[in-house]
């Protein structure tokens, strides 16, 4: 790629298409309109024209072999405003900007896709959109490193272990449960006697730390419910999306409050594109946009999450060169991590503030003529920071981007109001969707109560057996039972506190049913186990003779 100094209004213009040797060689790849992939970096201050320079430069590229086009980052709070490519332009600077380039307005379709949560306004009417789930057995290492603690490596490499002895029909419940038994079933008590153990019992607190951060790296997901059976026909079909280049495809993640939940999902859509192109089925080159890098991989110290995010993002860009062109923006060069800033190929600076062109000097010794250019670029203008006409230049001349052929997301626009007031016909609902994954939900969650309760049952036989057994006393096995009875009452009574203060708007009628148990019960012992929580006084063992039992046995 190089600087095409075809001058337009007195301004140079961008060539995107590859270099060649020498002239001849260059004025080919135009004519054939050969693109030069690159892994580019757009830097400017709010409202430079970063996202008009991306918008553009993704269609010009799109235009050339018919590319598929991915939106995969989005700024925050100003959701979608790339997906304003559906849009005609109607302000007066760019519909006049437009004919003096004689450029025709162009829209084009789009394609929007959000991980499923139930968060979603879903009676609401909203610009259609593909609400999908990631299969529980594609879930990456990296994903996994995104959702659970770094210091519980190992909890990573088991969650991989379980993941792929799951069935296909398999929920996320089903694979904690999995990997609970398996952490469990590992540290089995003969072992402890078995010298290579050297006598020393390997449940150790660690196992432990293991289920815990991994069930609660989890816990978003009853919630945002995008992890699910392999299976499943919301399952995106990556391959699908990449083969289609009618449509410009935009990931947003609008509805998703948490934030290491966002990221895993952008984490796994990667990984959907990376592993999509290694089955050789894509047929289309690529143009990846990641608008706002810094929600990303913001610059600083990064948690180990983000660690795994850069693993990531470093090994699918080199991977990408031979398929996609890449282009990022930042409002600020200092907003990229350093570690994350050597990846781009190019570099392109836009207007900066006033301290951040004080910061590139003293950082960057930039000769006085090129920090003029800096100093006079104006809105839309950017310069490639590469090499310069001269040697000691390192700032191309300043070149204006065109504007694109649809609209741009002007302040105060938002994508929904837009869409809304101009496609109101075509807005649906999501009731249908949204029932449908509430059921599935609720099926999971009964498939696994159920097996539970006769997980407990089974092991309490077991040991009552076991004592009858010893002691041949029958008597005294049926106290034990009783007492396990009773430990088992004040767990259901957690389980209905826990359900209750996680999902205030439940009502007890569902908790009761979720739980089996009267709906009475579940309010009755919510009070009691709160009531306990606030004086914070041991448990205490509740009607333990159980002649007035509280609460139907499984
Ligand atoms: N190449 C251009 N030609 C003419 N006007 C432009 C150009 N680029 C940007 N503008 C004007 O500047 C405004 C802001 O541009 P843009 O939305 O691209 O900024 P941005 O850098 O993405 O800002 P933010 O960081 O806030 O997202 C546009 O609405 C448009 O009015
Ligand atoms: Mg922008």
């Amino acid at each position: 790629m190089k600087v095409y100094f075809r001058q337009l209004f007195d301004r140079n213009l961008l060539c995107i298409y590859k270099e060649g040797k020498n002239d001849f060689e260059s004025k080919e790849y135009i004519r054939k309109k050969v693109v030069d992939n690159q892994i580019c970096m757009i830097a400017g201050t709010s409202g430079s024209g970063k996202s008009v320079f991306s918008n553009t430069l993704a269609n010009e590229i799109r235009k050339c072999g018919n590319r598929t086009v991915i939106y995969v980052t989005e700024k925050e709070s100003d959701e979608l405003a790339n997906a304003f490519h559906i849009f005609s332009p109607t302000k007066s600077y760019h519909v006049t900007g437009l004919e003096r380039q004689h450029i025709e307005t162009n829209t084009l379709p789009v394609k929007v896709y959000h991980p499923f949560t139930f968060n979603i306004p879903y009676k609401h009417k909203l610009p259609p959109m593909t609400f999908f789930g990631y299969s529980l057995k594609d879930i990456s290492e990296e994903g996994f490193s995104t959702i659970i603690p770094t210091e519980s490596g190992i909890s990573v490499d088991i969650c991989l272990d379980v993941k792929r002895i799951m069935d296909k029909k398999d929920s996320f419940y089903d694979f904690l449960w999995e990997l609970h038994q398996r952490v469990n079933s590992e540290f089995k008590i003969d072992e402890v006697f078995n010298p290579e153990n050297l006598f020393v019992p390997t449940e150790s607190a660690g196992d432990k730390r293991t289920i815990k951060s991994v069930k609660s790296a989890f816990m978003p997901f009853r919630q945002d419910f995008m992890i699910l059976p392999d299976d499943n026909l919301n399952i995106l079909n990556y391959v699908d999306l990449l083969n289609d280049n009618e449509h410009v495809h935009h990931l947003t993640t609008k509805y998703i409050t948490n934030q290491k939940v966002k990221t895993f999902a952008i984490v796994e859509f990667l990984k959907g594109i990376d592993n999509a192109l290694r089955t050789g089925l894509v047929k289309n080159q690529l143009v990846l946009v990641f608008e706002e890098m810094k929600i990303l991989i913001p610059s600083g110290n990064l948690q180990g999450y983000q660690q795994e995010l850069l693993k990531l993002i470093r090994t699918l860009f080199s991977r990408l060169r031979t398929k996609a062109y890449v282009i990022a923006t930042a409002q600020s060069v200092f907003d990229i991590n350093s570690k994350f800033r050597t990846l781009f190929s190019k570099t392109f600076l836009g207007k900066l503030n006033f301290a951040d062109i004080g910061v590139l000097n003293k950082v960057y010794q930039f000769t006085k003529v090129d920090q003029n250019k800096l100093y006079s670029l104006k809105v839309g203008d950017f310069v490639l920071w590469e090499s310069g006409q001269y040697e000691d230049e390192r700032l191309s001349d300043a070149i204006h981007i065109m504007l694109p052929p649809f609209a741009n997301a002007e302040e105060g626009e938002d994508f929904f109001h837009k869409y809304k007031a101009e496609f109101k016909e075509q807005c649906v609902n999501n009731v249908g969707l949204y029932n449908s994954l509430k059921e599935l939900n609720k099926k999971f969650e009964s498939k696994r109560i159920e097996s539970l309760k006769l997980w407990i049952k089974e092991s309490d036989e077991k040991k009552v057996k076991k004592e009858t057994k010893k002691s041949g006393q029958v008597d005294d096995a049926k106290d034990k039972l009783k007492k396990v009875q009773s430990e088992k009452q004040d767990i259901i009574m957690k389980q209905v506190y826990t359900l209750k203060t996680e999902n205030p708007d439940m009502s007890w009628r569902d908790i009761a049913k979720q739980i089996n148990i009267t709906h009475p019960s579940a309010k009755k012992y919510y009070n009691l186990y709160k009531s306990i929580i606030d004086n914070q006084t041991n448990l205490p063992r509740l009607d333990k003779d159980n002649k007035n039992p509280l609460y139907k046995l499984g």
